[in-house]
C-alpha cells in the first residue's frame, strides 16, 4: 500500500472530525441572511488548502460568493487536473421533518445525517482529504492540480462562467474531476457520463383586481388558479409528451446503442417502487424508468400558490396565482430556447379572461462525457482497486451546469466520479452521506491521481 493510502486508512476520525466542522457551518447559497455562513465555510476550506504546501491558495471574491482556489502545478510531464467542488447548500427546511437538526452532523448507522453531507461538502472534500494524504505522508501530488471551490452551485453558479472566462490561463487543464453525482447503488461504483439540462421558469396569473367572495362573484368572473392549473394541464399530453411547439426540435433521439447501454444496467424497479412508497412509476410512453429520470427531458411543477391556505374554509376567489416549473433537459436543447418556446407557449394558451406574467429563473446546458477518454479509463481503475468491484456507466438526470461550460470554455472533458448514493435525499430532509464512502472516496481519489499518468494517451 502507498503511503498515501496508508494515512487515508490512518487518519479515518480526524477526516471525519473536520468534515463535522464544515457540515456544522449553515452555508445555504439560496438564503441572503446567511452571507456570514458562507464566508465562514469558504475561510474554512481556504485554511485546508492553506495547510497543504500549494503552489498557491487564494480566495477570489466574486459579485455574490467567494470561490476558493489552490494549485499546485510541479510537473511538466503530468496532466494536470481541476478539481471542482461547491461549499454552499440547499436550505435544510422543512426543518421539522429532521429526525436530528440539519446543520448538527449525527452519526447513525454507519451514516452522517447533515445538510450538505452528500451535496456536496461530504463529496467535495474526499479530494482536499486525498491532497493532503501525498503532502502529509511525503510523497508528491503524482500529477498537476487545480481546485476551485465555489458557493453559488444550487443558485445556479451565476458568478462561476464569468470568473472561468476571466481566469482561462489559470484554469487551463487536461480535464475537470468532480465528486457531486451519486452511484449506481450501493457498493456499486458508477462512473456519470450524462447529466441533464435545466430551465427554469416562474409564471403568475392575474384574475380580477382583488380577492373576490367566491358566492358573490364565482361562476361570473374567472378564477386564476382554475386557469393556472388548466394551463399547466395543457403542458404533456396523456402520454407524458411536452405539448410546447419546438420542444423537442433539438433533443438528440436515444441510439439503440444508449438503450441497450440502459437496459443491462442492474435497475431494480420493484426495490426503487418500495423505496419511495409508489404504486406504480410514471413517466414518458414507451421509455423505461432509468430512460425517463436520465435521458429524456421533463416538465414539472416545483410548487404552485394562491388564494387561502390557511385553517379552516375561507370562501374566495384569488386575485392571483403562481407557479414555479422547470424543466430538464438533454443534449442539444438549449436552455435560452426553451425558456423562450415555454414563454411562448404559455401566453398562447392563457385565455383572454387573465393577464399572465413568465419570468425566468437559472438554467444550464445538459452534458455528455466522451467515453473514450483516457480520464475515464483511470477514474474506472481507480475505483475498482478501492470498491474491488467493477464500475459501471451511467447518465444521471440532475443537473450541474458547469461542466457543459468547462467543455464550451476550457475545451475539457469532466469526470464525475460520484461517492453518494440516490438515497442520501439530497435537498431533502435527513440528507446523509456514507462514511464507509466518504473513506472509500478518499481512496479513490487519491488512487486515481496515482493512476493517471499511466493512462495519458
Ligand atoms: N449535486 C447536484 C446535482 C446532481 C444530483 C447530479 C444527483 C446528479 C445526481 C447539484 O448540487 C444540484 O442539485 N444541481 C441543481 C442544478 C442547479 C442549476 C441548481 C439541480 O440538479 O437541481
Ligand atoms: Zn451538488
Amino acid at each position: 500500500m502507498s503511503k498515501s493510502q496508508a494515512y487515508i486508512d490512518a487518519n479515518q476520525q480526524k477526516f471525519l472530525d473536520e468534515l463535522f466542522e464544515l457540515l456544522r457551518i449553515p452555508s445555504v447559497s439560496t438564503d441572503s441572511t446567511k452571507k456570514g455562513e458562507i464566508q465562514k465555510a469558504a475561510n474554512f476550506l481556504l485554511n485546508q488548502l492553506e495547510s497543504l504546501n500549494l503552489n498557491r491558495v487564494e480566495l477570489f471574491e466574486t459579485p455574490g460568493n467567494p470561490i476558493v482556489y489552490g494549485e499546485h502545478c510541479p510537473h511538466n510531464d503530468k496532466p494536470t487536473v481541476l478539481i471542482y467542488g461547491h461549499y454552499d447548500v440547499q436550505p435544510s427546511d422543512p426543518d421539522d421533518l429532521w429526525d436530528t437538526p440539519a446543520f448538527e452532523p449525527t452519526v447513525k448507522d454507519g451514516n452522517i445525517y447533515a445538510r450538505g453531507a452528500s451535496d456536496d461538502k461530504g463529496q467535495a472534500y474526499t479530494h482536499v482529504k486525498a491532497l493532503e494524504s501525498f503532502v502529509k505522508s511525503g510523497e508528491d501530488i503524482p500529477v498537476n492540480v487545480k481546485i476551485i471551490l465555489e458557493g453559488e452551485e444550487e443558485i445556479g453558479s451565476p458568478n462561476l462562467v464569468p470568473f472561468i472566462n476571466q481566469h482561462k490561463d489559470m484554469l487551463t487543464c487536461d480535464m475537470v474531476l468532480i465528486s457531486d453525482t451519486a452511484m449506481f447503488g450501493k457498493d456499486q461504483p458508477s462512473i456519470t457520463y450524462g447529466l441533464r439540462g435545466l430551465a427554469y421558469m416562474e409564471v403568475e396569473v392575474v384574475g380580477p383586481n382583488r380577492d373576490l367572495h367566491s358566492g358573490v362573484y364565482g361562476g361570473a368572473v374567472e378564477n386564476p388558479l382554475n386557469v393556472l392549473c388548466e394551463m399547466i394541464a395543457k403542458m404533456k399530453d396523456e402520454n407524458g409528451v411536452i405539448q410546447i411547439p419546438g420542444f423537442y426540435d433539438k433533443v438528440i433521439p436515444l441510439t439503440k446503442a444508449d438503450r441497450e447501454a440502459s437496459a443491462a444496467l442492474p435497475f431494480d424497479e420493484e426495490a426503487y417502487k418500495k423505496s419511495l412508497d409508489i404504486e406504480a412509476v410514471h413517466g414518458e410512453k414507451g421509455y423505461t424508468t432509468l430512460e425517463r429520470a436520465s435521458a429524456r427531458p421533463t416538465l414539472d411543477v416545483n410548487g404552485i400558490w394562491g388564494g387561502y391556505t390557511g385553517e379552516g374554509a375561507k370562501t374566495v376567489l384569488p386575485s392571483k396565482a403562481n407557479a414555479k416549473i422547470s424543466m430538464r433537459l438533454v443534449p442539444d436543447q438549449d436552455p435560452k430556447e426553451i425558456a423562450k418556446l415555454f414563454t411562448e407557449y404559455f401566453h398562447s394558451i392563457a385565455p383572454d379572461t387573465v393577464k399572465v406574467k413568465v419570468t425566468e429563473h437559472h438554467g444550464g446546458h445538459a452534458s455528455i462525457t466522451n467515453l473514450d477518454f483516457y480520464g475515464l479509463k483511470a477514474a474506472a481503475k481507480a475505483f475498482e482497486d478501492v470498491f474491488e468491484k467493477e464500475v459501471l456507466f451511467s447518465r444521471e438526470g440532475g443537473s450541474i451546469p458547469i461542466v457543459a461550460d468547462f467543455k464550451k470554455i476550457l475545451g475539457v472533458e469532466s469526470i464525475l466520479m460520484g461517492f453518494g448514493l440516490t438515497s442520501d435525499a439530497i435537498h431533502s430532509p435527513n440528507e446523509k452521506f456514507s462514511i464507509q464512502d466518504f473513506h472509500r472516496g478518499i481512496k479513490t481519489s487519491a488512487r486515481f491521481f496515482e493512476l493517471l499518468p499511466e493512462y495519458v494517451d
